[in-house]
């Protein structure tokens, strides 16, 4: 059973296996996303309904450039049109979306649609989504490091840096609040790899892996990771 009081704080999702989900069933690539996309729009609500604090998914890859530019334009406008038909709904439950990567490159009508979702759910107090846009990891880190060379010449900072200036300069940084680590990261698909996912926040987070493809991906398989995360001792390096 489902402990409410020992929920993760902040749960990070890498949800992977659109595509051969799609092959299974006969349709294209791009039909996959989509069910992928509809798998999340119920995640996001069973997070919000359980109180989770914070749900990061990993949506769009720095390294996701390499697919076919139909897939790619596919992607985002199955983005557009989830952040359209869902803002009332995740402005109602007081959810607070945030965009974590350089989503400023992604084409203008999904950027305007994600900058108009931003913008309206901004005061929400509820859950925070971070939704992993062109974002990479080492992408990440090296631009930290480069603001805070900026800052540096700047006379804004000085001295050396330490664990959580460097963490203040993250995507997951004061931009978007100060995100806690993830406490938990679950992979779908049969994969077994962080993919370029925030490599500097999991340092001490719990993995959990399924090979249930993306699409299939429901509440109840959610409720079982969290419950499969609950069985974890988690000791940071100390003992009990
Ligand atoms: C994950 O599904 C979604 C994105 C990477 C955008 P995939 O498209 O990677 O699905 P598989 O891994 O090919 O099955
Ligand atoms: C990771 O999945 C990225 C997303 C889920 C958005 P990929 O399918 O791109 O990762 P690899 O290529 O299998 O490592
Ligand atoms: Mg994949």
């Amino acid at each position: 059973m489902l402990d409410k009081g020992r929920l993760p704080r902040h749960v990070a999702i890498i949800m992977d296996g659109n595509g051969r989900w799609a092959k299974k069933q006969g349709l294209s690539r791009v039909k996959g996303h989509n069910a992928g996309m509809e798998a999340m729009k119920e995640i996001v609500r069973a997070s919000s309904d359980l109180g989770i604090q914070y749900l990061t998914v990993y949506a769009f890859s720095t390294e996701n450039w390499k697919r076919s530019q139909e897939e790619v334009s596919g992607i985002f406008g199955l983005l557009v049109k989830f952040v359209k038909l869902d803002l009332r709904e995740l402005d109602e439950k007081n959810v607070r979306v945030k965009v974590l990567g350089d989503y400023s490159v992604i084409p203008a009508a999904a950027k305007k649609s994600m900058d108009e979702t931003l913008e309206t759910t901004k005061d929400n107090t509820g859950l925070q989504f971070n939704i992993a846009l062109n974002y990479g990891s080492r992408a990440e880190i090296l631009r930290a490091v480069n603001r805070i060379q900026a800052d540096s010449l700047a006379g804004k900072r000085q001295g050396p840096v330490d664990e959580a200036e460097f963490a203040r300069y993250l995507y997951t940084g004061d931009e978007n609040g100060n995100v806690p680590d993830p406490d938990l990261i679950i992979r779908t698909s049969g994969e077994e790899r962080l993919s370029n996912f925030l490599l500097w926040q999991a340092a001490y987070s719990e993995f959990v892996f399924t090979d249930v493809l993306w699409p299939d991906f429901t509440p109840e398989v959610y409720e079982s990771l969290l419950e499969e995360y609950q069985r974890r001792d988690r000791r940071f390096g100390g003992r009990k």
